[in-house]
C-alpha cells in the first residue's frame, strides 16, 4: 500500500488567497501549493497592492483588503484561467482599472463567457486585439454601481460563477448564476462558512443555481484560518498511477468535496474499489482519507451529466481507457478544447502515435484499450495534465514513454515526479 499527502488544492487556494485580500481582518493560509498557477493569482494581487507574506514556504499571511489599488503595469495571469476570470470579477465588481494578460496558451482562451456577463452587469470591459481574448482592458467604472444579475450559463463552469458572484460580492449586488450542471463549487462553500448570503444547490433538471442575495451593500468578510486540502486533482494521477500497476493507494488530507471526486465514481465502474472517509471540514470544504483498491481495468462511458465533476481527470481516464479491456466512450467533453491545450486532440494524437487506437469526435473520443507495448514521445504542448496523464501511462507494464516537455506539471503539481517515482513501475505478467 502507498500512502501520499498532496499538496494543497489549486482551485482553493485561488480563492483562499482572493477572500483573504477581500478580507476586513488579517488571514492565515496554510498548505498554499507552490504552483504556477497559484503563484500568478499571488503575484497579480500583490501588483494591485496586497499585502501578503510568508512565515513558512507553504504559509501565505494576508494583512487583508490592502490590494485594489489600480496597477500601472499589466496584470499577467500567465496560464492560470482561474486567476484571469476571477480577478476579472472582483476588479470589475470594484469598478478598478486593469489590463489582463497572460501567457500565449491562456491567450487563446476564451473571455467571452465571462465578459458578457459582467458587460451586462454594467463593467466596462474592452477586449483590445480578438473580441473575447486577453489582453482585456477593464475601464474604471464612473457611472453608479453594478445591476443585479440573472445569469443562464450555456455550459457548466466554475471560473464564470465564481467570477459573476465575486463581482457582486464587493459591488453590493444580488447575482443568481443557473448553470447547465453542477460545476465545483469552493466559492460558494467559502462565502457560506464567511458569513456571506449565499444560497446554492442542484436543480431537478441536473443543472445547479447560485444565489447570492440581494446585499444592499459590499459583503464584509472576515479574515480567516485555513490549511488547504490536499489536491483531490492531483491525487487522481497518483491513484491511476496504483490502478495500472497493481497497487492499492491510501490518500491522506485530501480535498473530499463531491463536485471534484466524480473519477472516483468511473473508476469503480471500472473496476477498482474505493473507500472514502470525511475527517473534517474546512471553510465548508470536506477532508479527509480516500482508498483505492486496483481491479481489473474495464472499459467505462462517460456521458455529459458526469463531465462537471471530472472534467479536469479525464485526461489520466482517457489513458487508464488505453489499458483496460474493452472499448471506451467520452461524450460530452467539448469543454476540454478550450482548456489549456485542445486536449481532446491532445490525447487523441498522443494515444495514436504511442500505438493505442483512438477515435476523436467533437465532444469527446472512443478509445480502445489493450495490454500492447505502448511506446514513444508524448507532445504536451505545455498542457500540465497532458504531461502528467502520459507520465501515468509510462508506469503501466509493457509502456515506454517519453513526455518531451516534463517541467510544464509546475503549473499544478511541481513535485509530481517524485511522487510518481514512488510508484514502482508495473511488471510484465
Ligand atoms: C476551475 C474550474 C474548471 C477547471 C479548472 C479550475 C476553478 O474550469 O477545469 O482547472 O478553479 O474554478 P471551468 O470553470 O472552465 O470549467
Amino acid at each position: 500500500m502507498i500512502t501520499m499527502q498532496l499538496p494543497g488544492d489549486k482551485s482553493i487556494a485561488h480563492r483562499a488567497l482572493i477572500l483573504a485580500c477581500l478580507a476586513e481582518s488579517p488571514s492565515q493560509i496554510r498548505r498554499i501549493p507552490d504552483s504556477a498557477d497559484v503563484n500568478s493569482t499571488r503575484s497579480s494581487l500583490c501588483a494591485l497592492g496586497a499585502e501578503i507574506s510568508s512565515s513558512e514556504a507553504d504559509v501565505a499571511l494576508v494583512t487583508g483588503k490592502t490590494a485594489w489599488t489600480p496597477s500601472r503595469l499589466p496584470i499577467d495571469c500567465g496560464n492560470s484561467g482561474t486567476t484571469a476570470r476571477l480577478l476579472m470579477g472582483v476588479l470589475v465588481g470594484l469598478g478598478i482599472p486593469a489590463r489582463l494578460t497572460g501567457d500565449e496558451s491562456l491567450r487563446k482562451r476564451p473571455m467571452d463567457r465571462v465578459v458578457y456577463p459582467l458587460q451586462s452587469m454594467g463593467g466596462r470591459i474592452t477586449c483590445s486585439e480578438d473580441r473575447d481574448r486577453l489582453p482585456i482592458e477593464l475601464e474604471v467604472r464612473t457611472t453608479g454601481s453594478l445591476r443585479v444579475l440573472r445569469y443562464r450559463g450555456r455550459v457548466a463552469s466554475a471560473q464564470v460563477k465564481s467570477a459573476l458572484l465575486l463581482a457582486g460580492l464587493v459591488a453590493g449586488n444580488e447575482v443568481e448564476v443557473r448553470e447547465p450542471g453542477v460545476s465545483r463549487d469552493h466559492t460558494e462553500r467559502m462565502l457560506v462558512s464567511l458569513g456571506a448570503p449565499v444560497e446554492f444547490g442542484p436543480l431537478d433538471d441536473g443543472g445547479a443555481r447560485v444565489l447570492l442575495a440581494g446585499p444592499a451593500k459590499p459583503v464584509r468578510l472576515p479574515g480567516f484560518d485555513l490549511t488547504i486540502p490536499g489536491d483531490v486533482s492531483s491525487a487522481a494521477f497518483l491513484i491511476a498511477a496504483g490502478m495500472l500497476t497493481g497497487q492499492a493507494v491510501h490518500i491522506e488530507g485530501v480535498g473530499l468535496n463531491g463536485t471534484r471526486t466524480g473519477f472516483l465514481h468511473v473508476l469503480r465502474r471500472m473496476g477498482a474499489d474505493f473507500r472514502e472517509q470525511v475527517l473534517e471540514t474546512r471553510l465548508g470544504e470536506p477532508v479527509g482519507t480516500i482508498d483505492v483498491v486496483p481491479g481489473r481495468l474495464s472499459a467505462f462511458e462517460i456521458e455529459a451529466d458526469e463531465v462537471p465533476a471530472l472534467v479536469d481527470e479525464i485526461p489520466v481516464l482517457a489513458v487508464l481507457a488505453a489499458r483496460a479491456h474493452g472499448e471506451t466512450r467520452i461524450s460530452g467533453a467539448g469543454e476540454l478544447r478550450l482548456k489549456e491545450s485542445d486536449r481532446l486532440a491532445a490525447l487523441a494524437s498522443n494515444l495514436r502515435e504511442l500505438g493505442v487506437k483512438c477515435e476523436e469526435r467533437p465532444d469527446g473520443l472512443t478509445i480502445e484499450g489493450s495490454g500492447r507495448s505502448l511506446s514513444g514521445t508524448v507532445r504536451t504542448g505545455g498542457d500540465h495534465r497532458i504531461a502528467m496523464a502520459f507520465g501515468v501511462l509510462g508506469r503501466a507494464p509493457a509502456c515506454e514513454i517519453e513526455v518531451d516537455d516534463r517541467a510544464c506539471v509546475r503549473v499544478s503539481y511541481p513535485g509530481f515526479w517524485t511522487d510518481l517515482d514512488e510508484i514502482e513501475p508495473g511488471r510484465e505478467s
